[in-house]
């Protein structure tokens, strides 16, 4: 498998295990372009992701998302795509991701993602109890992160470590 087949990377995981920081770092790398699928719906609904799930609720972001999905992935143009947390959730986005890239989970304990994300209140789906929550959407996800090509826990490694695992394992796949 050459480098060029998979001319798009595609990082998934839970919410705060890294991707977007991980992306960043292997799009200077790689000298490719960088796609955060949130910040592409946020630019392209002109909305932010709360406000689109507080006007369409959920359903209506996942739509959305998966229309950002379709168009970014089916592009020719190399780039490092960084997906939220749920993107996986569908088999539908799961074949799309699997047929035009390298798909990457990103791991990490629930105690580290805890901590990522808990001074953040721009996650819709952790309002509340956000502690309770990872917790509650780590189980019902517990697998959905599993169809990668290739998976990185991260809890222990520094982002640059992460990237150096990511390039290490992909030149394996060759
Ligand atoms: C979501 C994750 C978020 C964002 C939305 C829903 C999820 O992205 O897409 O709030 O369902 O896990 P991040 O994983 O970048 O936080």
């Amino acid at each position: 498998m050459e480098r060029q087949q998979h001319k798009k990377l595609v990082l998934i995981g839970f919410m705060g295990t890294g991707k977007s920081t991980v992306s960043k770092l292997l799009t200077e790398k790689l000298g490719w372009k960088r796609v955060d699928g949130d910040e592409e719906i946020e630019r392209l609904e002109n909305k932010r992701i709360s406000d689109i799930f507080a006007a369409d609720g959920e359903a209506g972001f996942r739509v959305i998302e998966t229309q950002m999905l379709e168009t970014i992935l089916t592009n020719e143009e190399s780039c490092v795509l960084a997906t939220g947390g749920g993107a996986v959730l569908s088999a539908y986005n799961r074949d799309l991701m699997l047929n035009h890239g390298l798909v990457v989970a990103l791991k990490a304990s629930p105690e580290q993602i805890i901590a990522r994300v808990k001074t953040d209140s721009a996650r819709p789906l952790l309002h509340g109890d956000a502690a309770e929550r990872v917790h509650q959407l780590l189980e019902q996800r517990k697998h959905a992160y599993d169809f990668a090509h290739i998976s990185i826990d991260t809890t222990d490694l520094s982002a640059e470590e992460v990237v150096e695992a990511i390039l290490a394992q992909w030149s394996l796949e060759q």
